[in-house]
């Protein structure tokens, strides 16, 4: 099957050879061979590219849209990510192709000339060289201009670091699961919708909900996500490979990885042999070329840096601040308001999958600094919150400054509500997540250092996915007293993906935030690990259409993005690396599990690290296992002591401003942002109403006055 797909790729070398014999200096021939490689494969990309884009607005026509075209709205890559991806593509399909014509077999061959084939590829033009304004206040928006030694460290649209080399089934790009009869260390992989069915499933809702944790602690994880890390897909590289083959005959080849579905699953009855799967983009690899092997890329910036509400790339940047006054503000949304107060503006391009879900609402999704802002309901409100804050903070700002023009206005707004979003997740969420591990991984801060790399690596983007075991399978709308609110109170979790209506036209974010401070998150739980409403109904918004499941996606990206299993990373952590089963069933504590996992791996080395690691019970005190707890704690500390702009880095805030933002607190910003006047003292920690909860007069403000600018 994919030698027919690739004739006309095979075609096109061999007229490439032919040509190369009759030229009589070998060198311009080389040259020549990846100059016309590379325009070759530049049209193939650019038509799949263009046309995924056809059809993703096709797809949307007046029939409701299935989980796939959802998942597609949601991966979507744009802006300098498509066209950093673009080159990754183009780069690794000419190279495949020279390889070959070439007669290659050595990937790091010296006659095949790697930077001429990088800049024919388009690979340095993404994304531009910027320079630096080293004495800015500020943070760029790309994250560039951070480090002073490697300035593009930590930026928007590079590379996800490696703390371990990549591990694929050819050295290069193919995940292990590919190739059939192929195994790893011995054992052929389970299927992921295998392990997830017998792993991560489980039917009974009853007793699963973190006694001890709000829901806003499920969400601020969700939050920091969405700060940190994004992975959009890639295109169809060769035009010979149709997305048809892929979505819906389930034909595995190029960039389309379907989730096979085992042949008991029920799921196979109602939508067929797979769940589509589109692997994630990349990009081009950067000289010296130590290694060729496939790296996903960010598109955000590594930072916590709040550029979920501001956006990792100029021109978005650009679009959601209201530059048609100076007052510094962030654009709110001119056609619906909630009870007086802001909305996210409507991302204005169509068709907007949020609209199908209800076609009587035709309510569109928001648009915000991150694309998945209306992913959920309670995300879309969070991101609601933030919005408000910034207009807030640029308002309170302009009093006090009434000199400040709208540019230093927004940058004083933003560098504050950057601020909060790290105080917030290292003081109220990292204890809870690491419990009794936290002073391990994350000692009290001792300044910036240039040498702590800031970027976030491939291994974390996973390792935080453990939030998603803390997802409950209902969301809660609460009144003001903190009772059932309206006729529908609760709502099931899959109603509410691409969901702005009930937002909009179904009263507001109030009743959802109150849901957010008086419910609870589910409890990571070796025998009740992910609801079904992500497990079997992910982007099932409405009857129609077929779900997929979040857990046998989270498992097929471990190997679309070459992630070493789970003992190379318990070796990574010094943590022991059980080899049986017994050994296995210590570190787990849980002898069924432990059954179960042998019995689909064979050994421990191959469990994939997401599904390894969220099977480890919690370290005490904490919300995560060892392994978590490790890698999470890591990467925290060096987004921390990697960050030029950390707020505690002296010289980025004075001290009594530094004094001012401590007592910044998630319950004050709901009370300066809604009409909700009770809440609670620790908004992370399971309150009950009333007694846990106090008038927003017994909050702290944020005291500005530090703000007030002496000179200009
Ligand atoms: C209702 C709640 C949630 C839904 C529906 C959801 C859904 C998703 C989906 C569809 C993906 C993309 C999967 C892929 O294609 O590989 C994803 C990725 C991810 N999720 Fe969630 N998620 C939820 C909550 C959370 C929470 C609570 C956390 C953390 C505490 C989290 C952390 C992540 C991370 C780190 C990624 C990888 C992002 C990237 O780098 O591309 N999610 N989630
Ligand atoms: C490939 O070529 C490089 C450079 O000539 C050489 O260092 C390396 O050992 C070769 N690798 C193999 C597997 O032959
Ligand atoms: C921009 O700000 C002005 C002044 O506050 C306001 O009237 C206008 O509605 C805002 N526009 C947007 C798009 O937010
Ligand atoms: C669609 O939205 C309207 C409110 O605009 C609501 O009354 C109706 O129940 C919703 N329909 C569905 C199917 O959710
Ligand atoms: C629950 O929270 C309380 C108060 O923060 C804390 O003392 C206790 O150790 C927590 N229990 C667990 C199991 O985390």
């Amino acid at each position: 099957m994919r030698v027919l797909l690739h004739l006309p790729a095979l075609l096109a070398s061999l007229t490439l050879l032919r040509s190369a014999e009759s030229a009589t200096c070998a060198q311009t021939t080389r040259a020549a061979a990846i100059s016309d490689t590379v325009s070759q494969v530049k049209v193939q990309v650019n038509k799949a590219f263009l046309d995924s884009r056809t059809r993703l607005k096709m797809a949307m026509g007046p029939e409701a849209p299935s989980s796939r075209q959802l998942s597609a709205y949601l991966k979507h890559a744009k802006g300098r990510a498509r066209e950093a991806i673009r080159s990754g593509q183009v780069w690794e399909e000419a190279l495949k192709r020279l390889r070959w014509s070439m007669s290659l077999t050595n990937v790091t061959d010296p006659s095949l000339d790697l930077t001429s084939l990088s800049r024919e590829a388009g690979c340095g033009v993404t994304p531009a060289v910027v320079n630096c304004h080293w004495k800015s206040q500020y943070r760029t928006i790309t994250g560039d201009c951070n480090n002073r030694r490697i300035p593009a460290l930590g930026a928007a649209n590079r590379a996800l670091a490696r703390w371990l080399p990549a591990e694929y089934e050819d050295g290069l790009s193919l995940p292990f699961g590919w190739t059939p009869g192929k195994t790893r260390n011995g054992f052929a992989l389970p299927l992921a919708r295998e392990v997830s069915n017998q792993v991560v499933g489980y039917l009974n809702e009853e007793g699963v909900l973190d006694q001890n944790t709000s829901l806003l602690f499920m969400q601020w994880g969700q939050i920091v996500d969405h700060d940190m890390d994004f992975a959009p897909d890639t295109e169809l590289g060769s035009s010979e490979y149709s997305k048809a083959q892929c979505d819906e005959h389930c034909i595995q080849g190029d960039n389309c990885f379907p989730i096979m579905l085992p042949p008991t699953d029920p799921k196979v009855k109602t939508q067929g042999k797979c769940m589509p799967f589109f692997r994630a983009g990349f990009v081009c690899p950067t000289p010296p070329f130590q290694s060729l092997a496939r790296e996903q890329i960010n598109a955000l910036t590594s930072f916590l840096d709040a550029n979920f509400v501001y956006g990792s790339e100029p021109s978005l940047a650009a679009r959601l601040r209201n530059l048609s006054s100076p007052l510094g503000l962030l654009a709110v949304n001119q056609e619906v308001s909630d009870h007086g107060l802001p909305l996210l503006p409507f991302d204005s391009k169509k068709p907007s999958p949020c609209e199908f879900i209800n076609t009587t609402a035709h309510v569109p999704c928001f648009l915000a600094g991150d694309s998945r802002a209306s992913e959920h309901l309670l995300l879309a409100t969070s991101h609601t919150l933030f919005l408000r804050e910034h207009n807030r903070l640029a308002r309170k700002l302009k009093k006090l400054n009434p000199q400040w023009d709208g540019e230093k206005l927004y940058q004083e707004a933003r560098k504050i509500l950057g601020a909060f979003v790290q105080i917030i997740t290292f003081r109220d969420y990292l204890p809870i997540v690491l419990g009794d591990e936290l002073q391990k991984w994350i000692p009290p801060y001792q300044g910036y250092s240039e040498s702590v790399d800031p970027r976030i690596s491939n291994v974390f983007t996973f390792a935080l996915r453990f939030g998603h075991l803390e997802v409950p399978s209902t969301m809660f709308r609460l009144d003001r007293n903190y009772q059932p609110w309206g006729a529908e109170p609760e709502l099931p979790l899959h109603t509410l993906f691409f969901n702005t209506w009930r937002m909009v036209k179904d009263g507001g974010i109030d009743p959802l935030v109150r849901g957010l401070l008086a419910k609870k998150s589910k409890l990571m739980n070796q025998n009740k690990m992910m609801t079904g409403e992500l497990r079997n109904k992910l982007f099932q918004p409405t009857h129609k259409i077929h779900g997929f499941d979040l857990a046998a996606i989270n498992i097929q990206r471990n190997r679309d993005h070459g992630q070493p299993g789970y003992n190379s990373w318990r070796g990574f952590c010094d943590l022991s690396q059980p080899q049986t089963k017994e050994e296995l069933e210590a570190v787990l504590g849980n002898t069924k599990l432990a059954e179960k996992l042998m019995a689909l791996y064979g050994t421990p080395d191959n469990i994939d690290i997401w599904m390894g690691a969220v099977a480890e019970p919690l370290v005490a005190g904490g919300r995560v296992g060892s392994l978590l707890a490790c890698l999470l704690g890591k990467q925290f500390q060096q987004t921390r002591d990697g960050d030029r702009f950390w707020w505690e880095n002296p010289g980025v805030f004075t001290e009594k401003q530094r004094d001012s933002l401590k007592k910044m607190s998630f319950s004050r910003l709901v009370c300066d942002n809604t009409h909700i006047t009770r809440v609670p003292r620790n908004p992370f920690q399971a309150n009950s109403y009333p007694q846990d909860f106090v008038d927003c007069s017994a909050i702290d403000e944020l005291d500005l006055s530090p703000w007030v600018s002496v000179e200009n």
